[in-house]
């Protein structure tokens, strides 16, 4: 076990390596470089270390492994591997087989090695340091779906930036975050940790999440570099199976999955990861097409490519590769540049070069890459820039990110339903009977994909609605079953406590390990003793509010879909309770939309709300040959975009055009007016359809939304503006495209809502 402690003698230490960094030649040669350097206009001192490096060199520059210290979080949240110990892995990156390390243990372990690399390697070339921080980092938010819901873009970029400046802190260069796989069937796991299944709010969240995590300038120190994942299209894995191979048309790639990660570059996205899955028969890791003629030919992207987590060698049982040395090819000359955890790059590429399998100047290049983006960091500069213990604790958990994560929390909650208007509820005068497996206790708030926030740290729902209540005997807590099984005696003390009751909450739903990395689920549904449990309590005949638990979109039924009142309160963060409690008790009217379609039934899925008509589009349950199952339509019970606020929202006066010029805009506007007695936040949407194409078009397509605060009795008129561009789609020739035509154009509350509608024309041009 290695001493944790940073002791007087190993800071003296760190300033040794400072010095003897400072006066290394690869600093030297590096500081010459242009301090704003562009990959691709690499200067010629990178090429002059580059000359320098022996292939084995090379290849550690090219090789990112799970941190060894203290057993690493790391391996936790992956498969398990058996990596070396921390001393010899510090052996490891002094050798120079290592270009950094990801999910290690703070800035204490990032000084350790970084120092040591500085001391004893023979190029002095820094370490980069990686995490995934996907929802912050000490301080927690709502996971990414979840505050996706939230439909404020803005809101993302000012957690991301949050995040960057704690794990900054901790000496963490590099995020494996945003992921921004467009996720349209609820069955897999992962879809927790995107935005959902729209196209246009993936673009969006993925530029900010990009600008929040690595600011105005990837330098300063509490900037970090972004990585756009999975490329490509890991969220359309066959039967939301994970891991699981994708077949998709090249249009649907390019109009549908595409597009965000574009987006994430675009907004100056550093890195990239390459997916698992692979595509139409061609795993996304060996697929140059996707690597090079997509990602470098077309979208230009400078920045480095790193495989998933032993992505490369997974090559060998998806039957692609024949072994390790094999996988490190095919891997390599698609166009991975780093290989992450499986040594294969390590082990094979050396012997490859030499014996010519991999072009020396293949090699370099992907060297260049890395080497560009520690300079770009700020690490040739400086390689402990990041790194300090003060500032770690400094930056963590200041009151100012913790108010940020209610802030963040209370608007990714979405009320489904409000019948009666049950909520909110009064503070004092009524008797509450909170019950369920999520009713009160330190778990399941953080959520998944978190590798240092802790739960213990997290404000629960009984805690976060005791603050709120004037009377803190008014509230009796009652877990009522376990997540997945029943306990004995609990429905029966839980419907005692409702009896007792004057409205009950039942906090109900998934817990952390049922969504998240390899957590598909074959039915999406509140697990059957819960479900057992609310039919019960239901039973009492109390009002009942569902505080749903959930990384997904669920298939709610039962009591539960009936309940006069839903919320949908995710995995929300460190101040998830508290936030909760906001939204029940009317300090906050509720503003989160739904960024994925909550089904009728599981068996719906995959459903999105942007798919086709059919040739036979059905209207209603009792049409006969038409496109719908038995026992539900082709459509949402809850529909992408829909929420409730706590005021009464009405839609009317559309302003539409009848025309838009070939070369023109179209201006689209509607009134919307709060006649209700609460002040609300409404999420006004603008969806379209082409109604006639030479390639047939979804029966709606979010392009554009805006949130307006009204108060009781106000109106606004909420404007729009359409151009060309936003009309098109991927043509028969696979190449952006627009045809002249029919329109339909809605305003409205959600995609399926009917709001305000029209049509124009785009006229030829
Ligand atoms: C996940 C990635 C993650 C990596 C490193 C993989 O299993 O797919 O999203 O960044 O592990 O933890």
């Amino acid at each position: 076990m290695v001493d944790t402690r940073l002791s007087r003698r190993a800071a003296l230490m760190g300033a040794g390596a400072v010095a003897a960094w400072a006066s290394s030649p690869a600093r030297a040669l590096l500081m010459q470089a242009d301090a704003t350097i562009r990959m691709g206009v690499v200067p010629a001192p990178v090429d002059a270390l580059i000359a320098r490096m022996t292939l084995e060199e090379k290849a550690g520059q090219l090789t990112l492994n799970a941190a060894a210290w203290g057993g690493g979080v790391a391996t936790a949240l992956n498969p398990p591997s058996t990596g070396p110990s921390f001393e010899g892995q510090v052996a490891d990156a002094v050798a120079g087989k290592l270009t950094g390390v990801f999910n290690g243990n703070g800035a204490v372990m990032a000084e350790r090695m970084q120092r040591a690399v500085m001391q004893g390697s023979r190029l002095k070339i820094p370490l980069i340091f990686a995490a995934d921080v996907i929802h912050g980092h000490r301080t927690i938010f709502p996971v990414p779906v979840a505050e996706a819901a939230s439909f404020d873009p803005d809101l993302a970029m000012r957690t991301a930036r949050v995040a960057a400046s704690e794990a900054a802190g901790a000496g963490i260069d590099w995020t494996f975050f945003p992921m921004v796989d467009i996720a349209r069937d609820q069955r897999w796991g992962r879809t927790m940790e995107g935005a959902g299944e729209d196209v246009r709010l993936g673009e969006l969240f993925a530029a900010a999440r990009v600008r929040g995590f690595q600011g105005r300038d990837l330098k300063a120190d509490d900037a970090m570099m972004a990585c756009i994942k999975h490329f490509a299209a890991y969220g359309a894995a066959e039967s939301g199976l994970d891991y699981n191979v994708v077949d998709l048309s090249e249009r649907t790639l390019r109009e549908v999955y595409l597009p965000p990660y574009k987006a994430g570059f675009d907004a100056g996205a550093m890195s990239a990861m390459a997916s698992f899955n692979e595509i139409a028969g061609i795993p996304a890791t060996g697929n140059p097409w996707l690597m090079k003629t997509v990602l470098r030919d077309e979208w230009r992207f400078p920045g480095i490519v790193v495989s998933d987590y032993t992505g490369d060698e997974e090559m060998i049982a998806a039957g692609f590769a024949e072994d390790g040395r094999d996988a490190a090819r095919i891997a390599f000359m698609a166009g991975v540049d780093m290989s992450m955890q499986s040594n294969l790059y390590m082990l094979h590429l050396p012997g490859l070069v030499r014996e010519g399998l991999v072009p020396q100047a293949t090699l370099d290049a992907s060297v260049r890459r890395v080497l560009a983006v520690k300079h770009m960091l700020g690490l040739f500069d400086d390689p402990f820039r990041r790194i300090d213990v003060k500032r770690e604790k400094a930056r963590s958990r200041t009151r100012a990110n913790l108010a940020l994560s209610r802030e963040a929390a209370r608007r990714s909650i979405v009320l489904l339903k409000n019948d009666g208007g049950l909520l909110p509820l009064p503070t004092s005068g009524k008797r509450i009977a909170l019950i369920g497996p999520f009713a009160s206790g330190q778990h399941d708030l953080n959520g998944p994909w978190v590798v240092y926030g802790d739960n213990a740290n997290a404000v629960d729902l009984a805690t976060g609605i005791r603050g709120a209540l004037k009377d803190q005997n008014a509230l009796t807590v009652v877990a009522g079953c376990d997540v997945e099984k029943p306990i004995p005696g609990g429905i029966e003390a839980a419907v005692a406590a409702a009896r007792a009751a004057d409205i009950v909450l039942l906090a109900i739903g998934e817990n952390e390990g049922m969504s998240g990395e390899a957590q598909s689920r074959t039915e999406i549904v509140v697990p059957a003793p819960q479900q057992a449990l609310a039919e019960a309590v239901a039973a009492t005949g109390k009002p009942v509010v569902i505080v749903l638990k959930n990384g997904r979109a669920l298939a709610l039924t039962g009591v539960v879909r009936d309940a006069p009142a839903i919320l949908v309160t995710w995995f929300l963060g460190s101040e998830s309770g508290n936030a909760t409690a906001d939204i029940l008790f009317g300090t906050a009217s509720p503003s989160g939309r739904l960024p994925m379609s909550f089904p009728f039934e599981s068996g719906q899925e995959p459903y999105h709300y942007d798919h086709k008509a059919t040739g036979r589009p059905a209207q209603a349950l009792s049409d006969t040959y038409k496109a719908k199952y038995r026992t539900a339509l082709n459509a949402a019970l809850y529909p992408f975009g829909h929420g409730l606020t706590y005021g009464t929202i009405g839609y009317s006066a559309l302003s539409l055009p009848p025309t838009m010029a070939w070369n023109g805009v179209i201006e689209i506007a509607a009134t919307v007016t709060n006649t209700g007695a609460r002040t609300a936040e409404e999420t006004v949407q603008l969806y379209i359809r082409d109604r006639v194409a030479t390639i047939t078009r979804p029966v709606r397509e979010m392009k554009a939304f805006r949130k307006v605060r009204l108060a009781p009795g106000a109106g606004e008129t909420v404007r729009f503006t359409l151009k060309r561009s936003d009309l098109e789609f991927i043509g028969v020739d696979m190449k952006p495209t627009v045809e002249a035509g029919e329109f339909d154009v809605w305003i409205a509350p959600s995609a399926q809502a009917e709001g305000v509608t029209g049509r124009f024309v785009l006229a030829a041009g």
